[in-house]
Formats: structure tokens, sequence, C-alpha cells
């Protein structure tokens, strides 16, 4: 093991814990004010965390899932498994690592005996969260060679541990380029309106000791054209087959300032989340949540009582605006469908 995927895996956070016969979920709406744990004891109760955003980050929203299965599998029933499924699959409708999560568990409860059910469907979702973890750890390698040494980079949302098994997408090659002279200086954009880069993103690169310097999502253009910005490294919640990324609403706009500035656009995601059924990222489902969540800030109000507010949780980066996108399978770049599927078929 070299010294950087050593300390790599160290302090890994404990976001979702499976104790067989529950999984106690870390509240990340709290952080990084309070730690506080839910207990989730049926698939509907995974099912509920997952759209109240109790847990979010498409990889980690994948894994719960699977644990969400093997809850509903604990009588050693199939049709109890069925019918958590579908529960489970509402419950957000943007991040593919879900449906993937759902499908796999799907199969290994249908291949094989009854009577085995509830053991097989614990292993398999362990072995889910194993592999996700993994996946993040040769992302993080692969990644941070791209990168020129002394980098200051721009990321947005949470592509970190604490949306992963691991130590995150985006933010896992931010932490290998740290630890290899790659990465001096970190710029996570807040990310309104849940404030996934101040409250998560933030919290975790301060506990890693790499430098960092929070910015609002409207400071990027100033920032990328006053200092100098070396790459921009964001993760995803669907790609689609000709390499459309999906991300957190405000993602394609930080694209299109980093094309103007001639600066590197980077995406970290594993193939569990790519979509080859999508063609396009047109046809990806952009999650609508309620205005309640924009109109209010940790509570608090910040716009006249009864104001009309949109909340697009997502939006869609065109693949000519990306430079490579990183999976534990290799590099996708360019980033278009046929390098995608060509990538993807290594093992
Ligand atoms: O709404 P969220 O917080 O679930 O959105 C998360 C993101 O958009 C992340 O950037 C994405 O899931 C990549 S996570 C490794």
């Amino acid at each position: 093991m070299t010294k950087t995927t050593k300390s790599l895996r160290e302090d890994p956070v404990r976001h979702i814990v499976w104790r067989g016969s529950r999984l106690d979920v870390l509240d990340q709406r709290l952080l990084p004010r309070r730690v506080k744990y839910v207990s989730c004891r049926t698939a509907a109760d995974v099912a509920k965390a997952t759209k109240d955003m109790v847990l979010r980050g498409a990889p980690l929203i994948g894994c719960a899932a699977a644990y969400g299965m093997a809850l509903a599998a604990r009588r050693n029933r199939l049709k109890d498994v069925l019918a958590a499924e579908p529960v489970l699959r509402r419950a957000r409708p943007t991040a593919v690592n879900l449906m993937h999560a759902l499908d796999h568990m799907l199969a290994v409860a249908r291949n094989g005996d009854e009577r085995s059910l509830s053991k097989r469907m614990s292993a398999a979702a362990v072995r889910y969260y194993r592999d996700d973890l993994a996946y993040n750890e040769t992302m993080a390698l692969l990644g941070a060679k791209l990168l020129k040494k002394g980098s200051r980079v721009i990321t947005h949302c949470n592509a970190g541990a604490l949306a992963t098994a691991g130590i995150g997408t985006a933010v896992g090659m931010i932490r290998a380029g740290f630890l290899t002279g790659k990465v001096s200086h970190v710029y996570p954009c807040e990310t309104r309106p849940y404030l996934q880069g101040s409250r998560l993103t933030l919290w975790e690169l301060m506990q890693a000791g790499i430098p960092a310097t929070l910015i609002t999502d409207n400071m990027a253009a100033h920032l990328m054209k006053t200092r100098k910005i070396d790459a921009v490294i964001v993760g995803s919640d669907r790609i689609a087959a000709n390499a459309d990324v999906c991300n957190k609403i405000g993602t394609y706009g930080l694209a299109i300032l980093a094309k103007h500035h001639g600066i590197p656009f980077y995406v970290v995601a594993p193939s569990t989340t790519v979509d080859l059924k999508t063609p396009t990222g047109e046809r990806i489902p952009i999650e609508e949540r309620s205005s309640a969540e924009v109109v209010s800030v940790l509570g608090a109000p910040i716009a006249p009582k009864g104001a009309r507010a949109h909340h697009f949780a997502f939006d869609v980066t065109p693949h000519r605006l990306v430079t490579a996108i990183v999976t534990e399978r290799g590099v996708v770049a360019p980033a278009d469908g046929r390098t995608l599927k060509k990538v993807l078929s290594h093992r």
C-alpha cells in the first residue's frame, strides 16, 4: 500500500452504519452544527430519510437503498422485497445510483432460495457498499494524475465522503491531489439552497487539513477572472450515454465559466452513475423540490411571505464542456459517448 493510499483510508466518516436489523444514518441536514443519527428499521424509513435529505449524494443514496432492500428481506419473504423496491425507487428521481442499486439487489433477491434471502441480501448490500468505497480510491488516484502541481481548484456541492461510501468522488480526487502535491487550495461553492458546499464539503476539507476558502455560488466567475484557478472538479448524479453530465444545480454555469476562461472541467463518478439507457442529458429527469427550501435558509425566511420560487435540484452540463470524466474503469477523454462506452467496457 502506498503512503497516499494509506492516508486516503484514514478517518472514514460514519455516515451510515449497518447494524444488521437497522441502518443508522447521520442526519446531514444538521451538519456541521450537530451530530445526530436517525435509525431506519424498514425500507420505508430508508426511503423517507433519502427523500428528506437526511442522507444524500448519488453513490450514498444507492448504498442506503441496497441496505433498505436488505431490511425488507429480514423475514425471508421475496414479496416484501418486491413491495419495498418501488417505495425506495420513488425516493429521489435524478441520481441513477439509486436505480442501479435497486436493480442489482432485485437480481440478488430473485437469484436463490427464499430461505436464505435475508442473509444473501445483507451480504450483497455490504458488498455494494464496499465496492463503492474501492471505486472512490481508484478514481482519486487516477484523477489526481490529471492535475498539474499546486493546482487551485473549485468544487461544487458535496461530492465527498458524506456523499459516498469512501473518500468521495470529486473530493476524493482533491484529497489524493493534496497528498501528492497536485492541489494547493480549494474553493468550494456554498451551493444554494441546501448549502452542501459550506456545511459539508468545507467541513470535510477542514478536517482533512486541506487549505480551503468558501465562496458563494455567484463568486466563481470573478474568482476565475482575477485569481489563478487551474481546474473545476465536480461529481455527478447521472451521466447519459452521450456523456452529458447531470449534477447539482449550478454545475452547468461553472462549466460554461470554465470553458470561457480556458480552465479544465473534470467530472469524477463511478460506473454506477452512468446511465447508458438514457441517450442524452435532455432525457434525464431533473428533481424539483419544494420552494420552501429556497425561500428560507436553515429555517429562517429570506423572501417575502407568500413568495414563489423555483427549486431545480440539478442541471445538465453538455459533454462538450467536460474535459474528462474520471471513472474507476479509467478516464473518459474526450468526454463523448464513444469513449465513455469504450472505457466502461474495461474491467
Ligand atoms: O441533492 P444532493 O445533495 O443529493 O446532490 C448531490 C450532488 O449533486 C453531488 O454532487 C453528486 O451526488 C455527486 S456525489 C459523489
